[in-house]
């Protein structure tokens, strides 16, 4: 099947997703279950990108469960592997060989103006890692291996993609010829849904994210019926009723972000979902945010404990993907190498 629609259509997908810490509603929200809706569509590659977690200090025992466990959630999310290709990147070393190629062709002034850097590495630069400070880099190197067309993701990745936008652009005007003129398409950022950015729990203006010290900021995949009713009960709200309109959101962004959980979990607009609870409070809104988040993450969760019962199964999907995502990645990096002059 993935043999042959390697060939068939020139839209391809590309994502990626750290092995880090516990996977949360945001990454689903925001990234995964738009991989799920547009893998019958367009030929997709979606990878567990070590190469990328390695920027900030692991345990190497870690390392390897989260990997386990991130591909476990994807599966179990619905992505097939037998349909999409799914691989850790470490797996296919064209991607460190192309990041350094780009490292050639990106200039500093363009990573010093990556906000993700400035939030990661924060007061203390000097000690991050160079890795950390050339992570776009990779990312670049990651969509354009496979010439991706489409790379779907949250909002706090658009950065990233437009600086692999300017990556290929520059490329192209320095080694593209009369017989490959623009060699890498330029890939487009895929940011759908009602909840491209899905904020923390406990504070309406900070994303939710894996490395919040306070795990009740977010909602983990892994977490229990009972987890997941605790923390949306607890969640910060306000003293008013559901408004009628969005733009009554504007000044309360702990609601606006519940609601856009509701309206993401349900497939609603954020319109619907307002009309559906406008005038009511938190109090009757919350306990049905509780039952379609349970609905929504309890079977993903099940499903992952059972693949993560069988890891070598799992490791053997990534065997697969990465043999596969090399048949693409291999002549890609061959031609790339040609045009610069390199004797191949
Ligand atoms: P990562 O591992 O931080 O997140 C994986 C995906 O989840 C999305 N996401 C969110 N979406 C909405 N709300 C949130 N609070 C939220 N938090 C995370 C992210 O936008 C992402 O889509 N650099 C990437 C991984 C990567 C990649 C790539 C992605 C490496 N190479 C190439 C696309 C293409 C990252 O750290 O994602």
């Amino acid at each position: 099947m993935i043999n042959s629609q390697l060939t068939k259509s020139k839209n391809r997908i590309f994502s990626g997703i750290q092995p880090t810490g516990n996977l949360h509603l945001g990454n689903y929200l925001g990234a995964i279950k738009n991989w799920v809706n547009l893998q019958s569509d367009i030929f997709s590659i979606f990878s567990i990108v070590d190469l990328h977690a390695i920027t900030v200090p692991q345990k190497p025992s870690e390392l390897k469960s989260s990997t386990h466990e991130v591909t476990a959630a994807i599966i179990a999310s619905g992505i097939d592997p037998k349909n999409s290709i799914v691989f850790n990147q470490s797996s296919v070393k064209e991607h460190a060989e192309l990041a350094w190629i780009f490292n050639c062709v990106c200039r500093i002034g363009w990573l010093n103006r990556m906000t993700q850097f400035k939030e990661k590495a924060g007061k203390n630069r000097e000690n991050a890692t160079v890795g950390l400070y050339g992570y776009p880099v990779l990312m670049a190197a990651d969509i354009l291996l496979y010439k991706a067309t489409h790379v779907p993701v949250g909002e706090d990745q658009k950065q990233h993609i437009e600086l692999a936008r300017d990556i290929a652009s520059s490329f192209n005007n320095m080694f593209s010829n009369d017989n490959d003129k623009d060699f890498f398409t330029l890939p487009e950022p895929q940011i759908f849904g009602q909840a491209t950015r899905v904020m923390s729990l406990r504070d309406g203006t900070k994303k939710m994210s894996k490395s919040d010290s306070s795990d009740a900021s977010r909602i983990n995949l892994t977490d229990t019926k009972e987890e997941i009713a605790y923390k949306i009960k607890k969640a910060k709200t306000d003293p008013y009723p559901l408004p009628e309109t969005i733009k009554d959101l504007n000044e309360r962004p702990e609601a606006l972000n519940l609601l856009n959980i509701y309206a993401s979990l349900s497939n609603q607009t954020i319109d619907q979902t307002l009309s559906q609870f406008s005038g009511k409070g938190f109090s009757s809104f919350k306990p049905e945010l509780i039952d379609l988040a349970i609905e929504t993450l309890n079977p993903i969760s099940s499903e992952m404990r059972k693949l993560l019962d069988n890891t070598a199964e799992i490791e053997k999907i990534l065997r697969d993907g990465a043999d596969n995502a090399r048949k693409i990645a291999k002549p890609v990096l061959k031609h790339v190498k040609e045009l610069i002059g390199f004797v191949i």
